[in-house]
């Protein structure tokens, strides 16, 4: 492992470490726009300046291989003259746009000029005009003018998405990142480019003018799109999520994550959720108390195993939620009814084995596997057949089901809730509101459940790994975590999370801007 000096601080690489990745291991600050870790180098940014001992001209970082024995610095006065004229060509022709940047408070543009920035500029040529507002793709905009031609998003759909549908079109100061054919940038990763852009030339449609940035919390978490288990960030204050973004981690999602990962935040906000418990039927519903509906569905459980068999009550868990909550309902199960018609919904059987090879699978859930181990563990078994003839032979006095948390993965969902129907009594746990509960005749109790967003737990994804996620806010003080359902449920206690405070403030609620379409 070669031994190499930076900004005076000895520090170990890898063979093969470029000198850019030793200055960000010792903890050195170091300009850069076009290098990104997840792509080749193109060394076109010139802003990663370094000075190396025994080499009398400045190199850039990005491109060289530390070699045993190397010293190198940015800190000399020398290297801070040449970044501030780089970064002074960076901006010739860059329009002042930052007050009406979406981009402005995360800009790596605007955040080296307040470290090195050229107070006094020189330039007196009029800036070069080029195309505003062009649409890329569905969820693409590019802002020519804002480019600083880095080459990240070319590099990104060349060797990430190998979508190659961008390029860089004409030469000089007028060259335009451009679609080939006219061909949109519409892949599945298409929003990476959004994320990696040190400008704010390419954004997002979804997120342009809703917010800025400096009024956004965010907090760390697993996406819940599909088995692979993205690690994210989600962003979010008082008046509610607003984008996810990819949170890099090596041995899952690298440093990206899907398009359709990203619109996860849309099930979890206020207006698509179930907020207050009712029970029910055809539509007709009465707005009660979560506890008592699930004292109700806990009595009438223990009455018709009590009064007919425990084969009479049945449980539905979809991989949806987590470990910590599957072993408690099952636990109840197994353990207080002795009863094993535990059933695994699989909302897309068709698909469940597809991959695109890059992160997105086909099984929509993210705890299926660990749901899985659990039912192995426990040796439970129940063939879906067993439940659906049950079903129809009217032999299922109360049927639990764990419920969608995103309903749009469950194409089949009309389908189930009219099988789920035909028991004589419904507990149905879910976080989004549907219409087509409306539909159920049989008695039904309806009650609001937390998503991955307001509740800790585990999720095991696809490949096994474990990975842990942390309550963010609260978004609907009144929805439940399948835990403090079981304790209700069995009768072992009330329910910790009723009551707690929304950290949502709907009155500040912006609503032109929540409801209106991508722009
Ligand atoms: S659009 Fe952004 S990522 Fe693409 S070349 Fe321009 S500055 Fe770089
Ligand atoms: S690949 Fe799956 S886990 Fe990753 S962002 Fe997309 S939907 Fe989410
Ligand atoms: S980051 Fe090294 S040249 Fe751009």
């Amino acid at each position: 492992m070669p031994k190499v000096k930076v900004n005076g601080k000895e520090i170990e690489v890898k063979e093969g470490t470029l000198l850019i990745e030793a200055f960000k291991q010792a903890k050195e600050d170091i300009a850069h726009y076009c290098w990104h870790p997840g792509l080749s180098t193109a060394g076109v940014c010139r802003l990663c300046m370094v000075e190396i001992e025994g080499n009398p001209r400045l190199q850039i970082a990005c491109n060289t291989v530390v070699t045993e024995g190397m010293s190198a610095c940015n800190n000399s006065d020398k290297i801070k003259e040449t970044v501030k004229w780089g970064l002074d060509f960076h901006l010739i022709n860059h329009p002042l746009d930052c007050p009406i940047c979406d981009q402005a408070g995360e800009c790596g543009l605007q955040d080296q000029y307040m470290k090195f920035g050229k107070y006094t500029p020189e330039m007196s040529e009029h800036k070069v005009k080029k195309h505003k507002v062009v649409s890329l793709g569905e969820r693409v905009v590019l802002d020519s003018e804002r480019c600083i031609l880095c080459s990240r998003c070319v590099r990104f759909t060349s060797e990430v998405s190998k979508t190659n549908e961008l390029g860089i079109f004409n030469r000089g100061d007028r060259a335009e990142i451009g679609t080939f054919d006219g061909k949109p940038l519409d892949n599945n990763y298409s929003m990476n480019t959004v994320d990696i852009c040190p400008v704010g030339a390419l954004t997002s449609k979804d997120f342009r003018f809703r917010q800025r940035v400096w009024y956004l919390k965010n907090g760390t978490s697993i996406c819940t799109g599909c088995s692979t288990g993205c690690n994210i960030k989600a962003y979010y204050n008082e008046e509610g999520l607003f984008r996810i973004k990819p949170e890099p981690n090596p041995d899952v999602n690298v440093y990206w994550m899907c398009d359709k990962g990203r619109e996860i935040y849309k099930h979890i906000n206020l207006d698509a959720r179930l907020t207050e418990a009712r029970s029910g039927q055809a539509g007709n519903w009465q707005v009660r108390e979560s506890a008592e509906c699930l004292k109700e569905a806990g009595d009438a459980i223990r009455q018709a195993v009590k009064d007919v068999g425990p084969t009479r009550v049945a449980m539905v868990l979809t991989g949806q939620h987590s470990q910590e909550e599957y072993q408690e309902l099952v636990n109840f199960y197994l353990g207080d009814l002795a009863c094993r018609e535990i059933y695994h919904w699989i909302n897309n059987p068709e698909q469940m084995e597809e991959f695109d090879g890059i992160l997105y699978r086909g099984d929509r859930n993210p705890n299926t596997k660990g749901l899985l181990g659990i039912l192995a563990k426990e040796k439970v078994n129940a063939p879906w057949k067993q439940l659906e003839d049950r079903l129809n032979q009217d032999s299922v006095d109360v049927l639990v089901v764990a419920g969608p948390e995103d309903p749009s993965v469950f194409p089949d969902l009309m389908e189930k809730l009219h099988l789920f129907g035909k028991a004589k009594k419904l507990l149905w746990l879910s976080s989004t509101k549907s219409e087509i509960v409306d539909q159920v005749t049989t008695p039904t109790w309806q009650i609001p459940l937390k998503t991955f967003f307001e509740k800790d737990g585990t999720f095991v994804n696809f490949q096994g790994k474990k990975q842990e996620f942390k309550r963010i806010a609260t978004i609907v003080p009144k929805a439940m975590g399948l835990t403090d359902v079981t304790k209700v449920l069995s009768g072992r206690g009330e329910g910790a999370s009723q009551g707690d405070k929304s950290d949502l403030d709907w009155k500040k609620t912006n609503f032109f801007v929540q409801q209106r379409g991508p722009l």
